[in-house]
């Protein structure tokens, strides 16, 4: 039964090479909680645009990163999968919420110091900017939950922020403060290549990270090149980022506990152990790429669900920019 006091809103950007950190670490949550909530899963395309994107790889990006949702297992018929970019309510909200954004929370945003690199001068402006857009994309639906990775705490403790400045400003009690939503096991699922560096979609080389578009043997060819140690056994220690990731890859994907992982492989040397993870990873997601194909030999359909959710979507935010013109002082003529 949905519980109608709650709402979640995730995204993920358009980007290509939607990952395994991606899937364990934020779709599969929506999977897991799309029955409990009324829920928007929205492809964030006003985000992908804060880096240069080429126009014709964004146009299949969004295609496939809905096939991707779909794929994983998010209904689209129970919940609303949208784009951003129809929807926008979202860029005007994210207006007036930077209205209502101290400069100063957003220099502390250290997405922003990692993306903006050295010279930071050159960097646009909608990088910066971008927790203020997704402070509305949250709050435009007054989400009480937000179910993402560990990298986007800091954002959503913004939005909070936001919600509450907002609430204080205009006297009102209007935006409820949305809770992240982070699942301990997988909430930073590391690089094949080093273990100290976040699994991304950006990462100039492809065997840092399994692509949910890999067929069995890339899968299996990654694995098997994935950094080792020269230690005997796989445990969890800190001072194994490779093994501790690896293992906590198998923990998410077979949905065990640590110790239980630690039982069934604590004594396996690192390439029985690379043999292993890929049966598992193998058998978890070709299900998830062969729907993934067939979806997107149909984006009419696909466009069809993004033109329904987007519609589903626009009804939600139609009504919360009214409050919040009305709140703000606009006339509505
Ligand atoms: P992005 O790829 O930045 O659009 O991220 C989409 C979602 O996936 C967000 O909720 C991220 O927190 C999550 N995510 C991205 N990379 C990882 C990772 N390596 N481990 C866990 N979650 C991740
Ligand atoms: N910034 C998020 C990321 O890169 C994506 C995102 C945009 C998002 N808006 C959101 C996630 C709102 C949750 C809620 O991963």
């Amino acid at each position: 039964m949905t519980n109608s006091k709650k709402r979640i809103f995730s995204g993920v950007q358009p980007t290509g090479n939607l990952h395994l950190g991606n899937y364990l670490g934020a779709i599969r949550a929506w999977v897991d909680m799309q029955h409990q909530y009324e829920s928007l899963f929205c492809i964030v395309d006003l985000h992908a645009i804060t880096v240069a994107q080429d126009p014709a790889k964004l146009r299949t990006a969004i295609r496939e990163t809905t096939a991707a949702y779909i794929a994983c297992g998010i209904d689209p018929v129970k919940n609303i999968i949208f784009p951003q970019s129809a929807v926008a309510e979202h860029s005007e909200l994210a207006w007036i919420l930077s209205c209502n954004t101290p400069i100063g929370w957003l220099n502390r945003m250290t997405q922003f110091k990692d993306k903006a690199g050295k010279d930071r001068e050159k960097a646009p402006l909608g990088l910066y900017s971008y927790p203020v857009l997704m402070a509305a994309d949250i709050l435009l639906y007054k989400t009480t939950h937000v179910p993402v990775g560990e990298d986007q705490k800091q954002h959503i403790e913004l939005a909070r922020d936001i919600a509450g400045a907002f609430n204080r400003n205009f006297n009102a009690e209007y935006f409820p403060l949305p809770e992240p939503v982070i699942r301990a096991e997988a909430a930073r699922i590391m690089s094949l290549r080093d273990g100290t560096k976040k699994m991304s979609k950006s990462d100039e080389s492809d065997y840092s990270r399994i692509n949910l578009t890999d067929d069995v043997t890339t899968i299996a060819l990654k694995f098997r090149k994935a950094k080792s140690d020269m230690i005997d056994g796989m445990d969890f220690d800190e001072s194994r980022p490779e093994s501790k990731n690896l293992l906590g890859i198998y923990v998410a994907l077979k949905g065990i506990s640590k110790e239980q992982a630690l039982h069934e492989c604590g004594e396996l040397n690192f390439s029985a152990f690379k043999n292993l993870i890929t049966e598992v990873a193998v058998e978890h997601l070709s299900p998830i790429t062969q729907k993934m194909r067939e979806l997107l030999a149909e984006p009419d359909y696909l466009d069809k669900i993004l033109q329904d959710g987007s519609n589903r979507a626009k009804e939600i935010a139609t009504k919360t920019m009214s409050d919040v013109k009305n709140l703000v002082g606009f006339l509505q003529v």
